[in-house]
């Protein structure tokens, strides 16, 4: 079959490389792609939110399924216009991805479906959400309604931080996406990401991970997209992932197909744990990124068999075989990220690192030019590895790093530390 991939992070040269493990693939194209993904895969350029566009690239290329990768064509409607033009994808629509492109829409959905999530206020102006801040106390969860890059949530020490944190919003801190301020309640306990695929109706638990999302060791300092992730999350036992699944996951779904927006693809839920209970910090509508990596690194072949099971309405035929393995993927950033930084340094060593079934160094942000390949954006690399055990997984993956000659960035030493 002939697939087209969305995207051009390390998410989604993980999504090719897991798609060409498959003898399944007799062709592969990804738009726009990477430095990495054009060593293994067709790249092609692109507008991939336009999905006039797609569709007809789609037809002009004989496309069999196209997976997207990344949020934003999703919250576009791409998904949309191509199931309507007859293109098998996976990925949700629209109206569906609302679950991670509005807060207050997955509360609201939570609420319908009495999934258990944190108490929250939905607020329109600033006085009405200082009163309710002011009634509840710090610490204290302020959330900018819409899609703000993973940067729309402040978690507040204190009542005048909260206050603060609202004008920001209502100010214009986070464009239109802060113009409708959601404020939870303060939930602690251990965070773990749960993916499940999604056929409109059969729900289907894929595997665990846990992110880092600090930008420093111990998990300190700014916030990042993430810096490293690990699976299985061992917080995330059978049992608790069990009772996800009968108190948040299928109710919720359950509630989307109830309303006529049946969800298809991916679902990356954002669980807290603590006492044995999983509560839902958020949904996202597509893979983790760096989670997929390693969630990639430890399907192989099938990923592609149960996506397209998934867009193809036919979950309840599939099955995930789990080998009883570990992986770790350790993100390489440019110096100064989150915050500014340089682009375009050289990064060498890349052609001496293994790359089997056991490590992959996966590329974000990279560009190849004039036999180089230099970087693009603030997550660059990620070393991926696999083990019998996490600390194998660990070793093996920061080997990788160790080989990559690239003075201009740096990871953190201590992906895995909760689990190890
Ligand atoms: P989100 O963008 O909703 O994933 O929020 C980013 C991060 O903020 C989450 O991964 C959590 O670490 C934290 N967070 C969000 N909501 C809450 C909450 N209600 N209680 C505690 N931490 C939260
Ligand atoms: N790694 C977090 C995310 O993809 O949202």
């Amino acid at each position: 079959m002939n697939i087209l991939i969305l995207g051009s992070g390390g998410r989604e040269h993980a999504l090719a490389w897991a798609t060409l493990q498959n003898p399944k693939c007799d062709k592969l194209i990804v738009a726009p792609g990477n430095a990495g993904i054009a060593q293994i895969a067709e790249c092609a350029t692109l507008n991939i939110e336009d999905g006039a566009a797609v569709t007809e690239f789609c037809a002009e290329n004989s496309i069999d399924l196209v997976i997207i990768g990344p949020e934003a064509p999703l919250a576009a409607g791409v998904a949309d216009t191509l199931r309507d033009a007859g293109f098998a994808t996976f990925g949700p629509s629209a109206a569906a991805a609302r679950l991670e492109a509005s807060k207050s829409f997955t509360k609201e959905i939570c609420d319908a479906a009495n999934a258990p999530t944190a108490a929250y206020g939905h607020f329109t102006d600033a006085d009405a959400a200082k009163a309710h801040v002011r009634g509840q106390g710090a610490p204290i969860v302020i959330k900018a309604d819409g899609l703000a890059a993973g940067k729309g949530v402040i978690i507040a020490e204190t009542v005048d931080q909260a206050c603060a944190a609202i004008d920001d919003m209502f100010g214009g801190a986070f464009g239109q996406a802060g113009a409708e301020v959601v404020i939870e309640e303060f939930m602690t306990g251990e965070e773990a990401s749960f993916f499940i695929l999604v056929d409109g109706e059969t729900c289907l638990p894929i595997g665990t991970a846990q992110d880092h999302k600090r930008v420093g060791e111990g998990d300190t300092g700014p916030n990042t997209g993430g810096m490293g992730a690990y699976s299985p999350a061992p917080v995330l036992t059978d049992e608790i992932a069990q009772i996800a699944m009968d108190q948040i996951i299928r109710p919720t779904m359950a509630e989307m197909a109830r309303r006529g927006m049946p969800y298809q693809g991916v679902l990356y839920a954002g669980l807290m744990i603590e006492n044995g209970l999983p509560r839902l910090v958020e949904y996202n509508v597509r893979f983790g990124d760096p989670e997929c990596q390693v969630l990639m690194l430890r399907l192989g072949a099938q990923a592609l068999d149960l996506m397209q099971a998934c867009a193809e309405g036919r979950l309840t035929e599939a099955r995930v075989t789990w080998a009883d393995d570990h992986a770790m993927t350790v993100v390489l950033a440019a110096q100064g990220y989150p915050g500014s930084y340089e682009k375009g340094s050289e990064i060498k060593g890349l052609d001496k690192l293994p790359e089997d079934s056991f490590h992959m160094t996966f590329h974000a942000g990279t560009k190849a030019k004039d036999g180089k390949i230099t970087a693009t954006g603030g997550r660059v690399l990620n070393a991926t590895a696999r083990g019998a055990t996490l600390a194998e997984a660990r070793d093996r993956a920061y080997a990788l790093v160790d080989g990559i000659d690239w003075p201009e960035g740096f990871c953190r030493r201590d992906i895995g530390w909760r689990a190890l």
